[in-house]
């Protein structure tokens, strides 16, 4: 299951959906400008927990992420896979569906 910080629900996981097309699918709120082609960088998450169940980061993401300046615990959503537990936390909502999570 994937846990989201400052949400009750969680989603089943799956490791032949993204993560961005996950959270989506569920009406999770988060911003996306390329269309999850590891471009844009706003699907931009933080792994609390579960980054060893993750698909391994792919150059095309590390790149991206360097270019962002974050850290080792923060990937793409929509690079990311996972077939087991994990939490994160979303960074850049979408526009106009803030979260109230704390
Ligand atoms: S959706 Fe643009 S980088 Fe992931």
């Amino acid at each position: 299951m994937i846990r989201i910080k400052g949400r009750e629900q969680a989603i089943p996981s799956s490791p032949a959906v993204s993560l961005l097309n996950l959270l989506q699918r569920n009406s999770v709120s988060i911003d996306t400008v390329c269309g999850g082609r590891a471009q844009c960088g706003r699907c931009l998450v933080r792994v609390l927990s579960g980054s060893d169940k993750m698909n391994r980061k792919s150059q095309r993401e590390i790149v991206r992420l360097q270019a962002l300046g974050a850290g080792e615990e923060m990937r793409l959503a929509c690079q990311s896979y996972t077939r087991g537990d994990i939490e994160i936390e979303i960074i850049h909502p979408h526009p106009g569906t803030e979260d109230s999570s704390g």
